[in-house]
């Protein structure tokens, strides 16, 4: 049994909960329930990451103290997480006593180690609000091109970057006064030192995914630079310690001690354990820091911080130099993901694609989304889309269509006329010993956090259920006098594998598996319990499992999103989101400038997060579509894994294609005339990925092939030459 410790990113107190947090904190809490349901010692803590100028001028703005917003955003935060059933051994905030204890040890022991330096650094100041001004909150003309209203680290409109005090006219967002500039000494972190030791560990194997590992390698070639961990007050958070008389409003910047809030948190949670001594509740053990912090327990138990690909240079350099250079242990692994788009967009406040986790909940049930993320995320650091349609027409088919089927097609017969008891032998043995199989790799694939892979397993185990229930046809030889042997059998070969899928999908689907443990009439359905059988064993009356989606809820739910900015305009740019509005691309504005400019990982996600240069084109020619038009299609590298015939369809070839990542979509291509199915086997050809799942009369097509000709007197489908990958876009 491995003893793990796992966080999701702090979310800021200044927002609400949306689903760009949302993919972290569901991809974290899946990896958790799975790693557990494999028999292993995990605990998984978060909390508020709650300092810092934003918290303290949105608690000025709002009357309140920081204190009693924090509190109030914290229980915002705590509801709308438990509603997506995500399970954290501890939730808590960076504003508490134990935070505050270990960022002024970790900073004592970095001085003592002579990490820490001071410098005089020269800062734009607003005279007004008698405050320093971080970047977001000046702005002025371009230094080079001139463009108006631009914040004070980078242009939007020509894309230079630069510092806030070059910029002309500046004014502060806060007051509108010109800012002047200040001198005021600062503290910094000794990066730099620490490179030898960063080179080595990042480099580690395991310790990071290769994208963001070969980033880092540009970083280390560019040269670290020393951090500036300190801001003047009036700042809210948490004063450095041991600083001169004669400057006290000397504070820690809030990402100093923001991923200090881990250890504070697991802290918090071993002195809740400790208090709760007694109980013997196996769910909730005792635990101790040590093990899981100090230096010479770094391979007894194993640290993996969940991230964003935006924050990836303060998890992956500053956080472990900082633990290094303060003795503590250094995580086993830091995994990033990418952000999410909505419909093929950045998230848009005006196209009610912003959503907060609070609407969606609202209206549709949040294991929709889990089991939707589920399906679409790696272990790699690419961006994510969600797709309404195409997770509407996900759920509805796999869900509802497939999985909860199998149960809800077979449970009748063994209440109704069985008593509700299933035989007491199996009839189909390999069928079973194959899907159990089946659940060595899905454990695996959960392990590797390949979820889209596992969900695909686990189709295909529904699909052998199926196809095995559509053949055998219980519901016929029911009608049928002294079959009643095999129709228990059937059924219970299906009961048998509907529990193997539960407790393949339990991670992901805690709630409806729960509900299907009360139908089975189980209470375990841990990954080792999928090796033993449910023979002569009795369930109980089935009940719907799982409703379909219907587009109504949707949109519903969308035009809710829409009103909620209006109300509620000020909204959290953290994790895992890009937003239309927000000034900055894609990166949260209050993150340090060297991190902004430097942390575009990516595998070759599509660019449609980023303005084009040609958004002006203004042809009016009905001829031309505008660049924008044209790079909305998007067209894949693919591979012919299977070319059937359609029966009963005389122009209609069926493919299955491979498009990359691990994913096969199905495409119905109007070509029987001119093709035989083994001519495009294997082929590479090109495939529009995007173009909305149509429903036809033989199933769904997910994509088109690009083929040129006529199509009444001849088509050639486009082939391309072995050296193209599978996946790769076209551009
Ligand atoms: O980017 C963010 O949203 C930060 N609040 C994440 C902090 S993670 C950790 F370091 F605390
Ligand atoms: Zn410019």
């Amino acid at each position: 049994m491995r003893h793990i410790l796992v966080t999701s990113a702090l979310p800021y107190a200044n927002g609400n909960i949306h689903l760009g947090h949302l993919l972290e904190h569901i991809q974290t809490d899946i990896w958790v329930r799975a790693m557990k349901a494999q028999g292993h010692h995990v605990t998984y803590v978060c909390a508020d990451d709650a300092h810092g100028t934003s918290i303290m001028l949105k608690a000025q703005e709002t009357n309140v103290t920081p204190e009693a917003l924090i509190a109030s955003v914290k229980a915002s935060h705590e509801a709308d997480f438990a509603k997506f059933l995500i399970d954290y051994d501890n939730y808590y905030t960076t504003h508490s006593d134990e935070n505050r204890e270990f960022a002024e040890l970790i900073y004592r022991r970095l001085n003592a180690e002579g990490h820490i330096s001071t410098k005089d650094v020269e800062q734009l100041f607003d005279p007004e609000k008698n405050l320093f001004l971080a970047d977001r909150f000046v702005k002025g003309e371009c230094p080079k091109c001139g463009a108006k209203d631009q914040y004070g680290d980078n242009c939007e409109v020509c894309g230079t970057t630069y510092n806030a005090t070059e910029l002309k006219n500046p004014y502060s967002t806060l007051s509108g006064a010109t800012p002047i500039l200040k001198t005021s000494k600062h503290y910094f972190f000794d990066l730099p030192e620490f490179s030898e030791f960063l080179q080595q560990w990042t480099t580690d194997a395991g310790r990071l995914q290769p994208a963001v590992a070969n980033k880092l390698q540009e970083w280390f070639e560019s040269g670290l630079a020393s951090w500036d961990i300190s801001r003047d007050g009036p700042y809210f958070g948490f004063k450095i310690p041991d600083t001169p008389a004669n400057e006290p409003d000397k504070y820690f910047y809030v990402w100093l001690d923001a991923p200090v809030g881990y250890m504070a948190s697991f802290q918090n949670l071993c002195t809740q354990r400790q208090e709760s001594t007694g109980t013997t509740d196996p769910q909730r053990p005792a635990l101790n820091f040590d093990d899981y912090w100090l230096s010479e327990n770094q391979h007894k138990t194993e640290l993996y911080h969940f991230i964003g690909k935006d924050i990836v240079y303060f998890h992956a350099l500053f956080w472990p130099a900082m633990l290094s250079g303060a003795e503590f242990r250094t995580p086993t692994g830091v995994f990033a993901h990418g952000f999410l788009m909505v419909n093929g967009e950045k998230m848009s406040k005006s196209r009610g694609t912003f959503i907060q986790a609070a609407t969606f909940a609202e209206h549709l049930h949040p294991e929709y989304l889990r089991y939707y993320f589920a399906t679409k995320l790696s272990d790699k650091v690419e961006d994510m889309n969600l797709d309404f349609e195409n997770f509407m027409q996900k759920v509805n088919s796999d869900m509802v269509g497939k999985v909860v089927n199998i149960a809800s097609r077979c449970a009748g017969f063994i209440v109704q006329q069985h008593d509700g008891v299933l035989s007491s032998n199996c009839s189909e043995p390999d069928l079973l010993a194959d899907i159990m199989r089946t659940g060595d790799e899905i454990a695996i694939a959960y392990e590797n956090r390949e979820f889209s892979r596992a969900m695909r397993l686990i189709m295909q185990c529904a699909d052998k259920a199926n196809e095995y229930i559509d053949a055998k046809k219980p519901w016929a030889m029911a009608k049928q006098q002294g079959l009643e042997q095999d129709v228990q059998d059937v059924c219970s070969v299906a009961i048998n594998i509907f529990r193997q899928l539960m407790v393949y999908l339990a991670p992901v689907l805690p709630e409806l598996t729960d509900n299907a443990k009360a139908f089975l009439n189980l209470d375990d359905l841990s990954f080792a319990s999928r090796n033993t059988l449910l023979l002569d064993h009795k369930i109980n009356p089935f009940k719907p499992l799982m409703q379909r989606i219907e587009q109504t809820q949707i949109d519903a739910m969308m035009a809710a999103s829409k009103q909620d900015l209006q109300v509620a305009p000020e909204v959290n740019t953290g994790i895992g989101a890009t937003i239309n509005a927000s000034p900055m691309p894609q990166t949260a504005s209050n993150r340090s400038k060297q991190a902004t400019r430097q942390t575009a990982i990516d595998e070759g996600t599509d660019a449609s997060g980023e303005s084009s240069d040609n958004s002006d084109s203004s042809d009016s020619s009905d001829r031309f579509i505008d660049f924008a038009d044209f790079s909305k299609v998007e067209m894949t590298v693919a591979q012919v894994v299977a070319c059937n015939y359609v029966e009963g369809a005389d122009k209609l070839l069926q493919f299955t294609l491979d498009i990359g990542r691990d994913t096969t979509i199905n495409v119905f291509s109007g070509i029987r005339k001119f093709y035989e199915p083994q001519q495009l086997q294997d082929k590479k050809v090109i495939c529009v990925t995007n173009l909305a799942p149509r429903k036809m009369k033989f199933g769904i097509s997910e994509g088109m092939i690009l083929s040129s000709g006529d199509p009444k007197t001849g088509l050639v489908v486009i082939t391309l030459p072995d050296a193209c990958q599978v996946g790769d876009k076209l551009a």
